[in-house]
């Protein structure tokens, strides 16, 4: 697939790891446990296909409602995964960054993402961002409280790149608080296949689609043969 054709910016929301597992008959953590190696596969093919910023929503500021064992099962996910994946990460040169609130974060974690996006900064093949805390609302607030009140410029980098493509798995058609702000001319793209059972196939098919869309960003695509302006007396 050329270069081109992949969107600079990719999204996904990773949901429907605990529907996974429940109709298989299992418990919800095991989909968590498939969801987090389909992450692994889907960053190494988005590394290959030359997709340059990669943002997974992993936990969301509105998931502290789900049951203390799940919430905690998920932070001690992000702990071995982030352990086991540095590695990788290194060597693929990718640049690791976490988004989201680090004040309700387990503090030994906190360390170890401070650690990871240290040893990983110097990686440019592909940017990842992976949302844990995080809320949209909440960051836009930060942002504008920032705002310089004198010339309305927003100081620093508090929002990410424009998003080309946002994909949710799971069947859901919403946001859930994901990018409001980087989303607002992003193509989107909703699969029922829930995210563990996420293929690299299914991502080829997404960006295959992706490809064909047509991006006026409120113009128009002026061709060869189209007619743009009206005759006078028109008007
Ligand atoms: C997404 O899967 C992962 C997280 C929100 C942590 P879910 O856990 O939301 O799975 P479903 O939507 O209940 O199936
Ligand atoms: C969004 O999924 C958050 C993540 C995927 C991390 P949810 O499962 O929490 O979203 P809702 O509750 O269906 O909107
Ligand atoms: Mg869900």
């Amino acid at each position: 697939m050329p270069a081109a054709r992949v969107p600079s910016h990719l999204a996904i929301i990773m949901d429907g790891n605990g529907r996974c597992a429940t109709r298989r008959g299992r418990a919800r953590w095991m989909g968590h446990v498939r969801g987090a190696h389909t992450a692994r596969e889907v960053v190494a093919h988005c590394a290959r296909a030359g997709v340059s910023h990669v943002t997974l929503y992993a936990f969301s500021s509105d998931n502290w409602k789900r049951p203390r064992e799940e919430v905690g099962f998920l932070f001690d996910l992000f702990t071995s995964h982030l352990d086991r994946q540095l590695a990788t990460l290194l060597e693929h040169g990718i640049r690791l960054s976490i988004i989201g609130r680090r004040d309700r974060l387990p503090a030994a974690l906190v360390e170890q993402i401070a650690a990871a996006e240290q040893r990983t900064a110097a990686g440019t093949r592909l940017h990842l961002r992976v949302a844990i805390d995080y809320s949209s609302k909440d960051a836009m607030r930060e942002a504008f409280a920032r705002v310089d009140a004198a010339n309305g410029d927003l100081p620093g980098e508090p929002l990410l790149p424009d998003v080309d493509l946002l994909l949710r798995t799971g069947g859901e058609r919403r946001l859930s608080d994901f990018l409001l702000w980087e989303c607002a001319y992003a193509e989107l793209a909703f699969l029922d296949v829930h995210f563990p059972d996420l293929s690299t196939a299914d991502l080829d098919a997404v960006f295959a689609d992706y490809a064909r869309r047509d991006r006026r960003y409120g113009g128009v695509q002026v061709t060869a043969d189209a007619e743009v302006a009206a005759p006078v007396g028109a008007r």
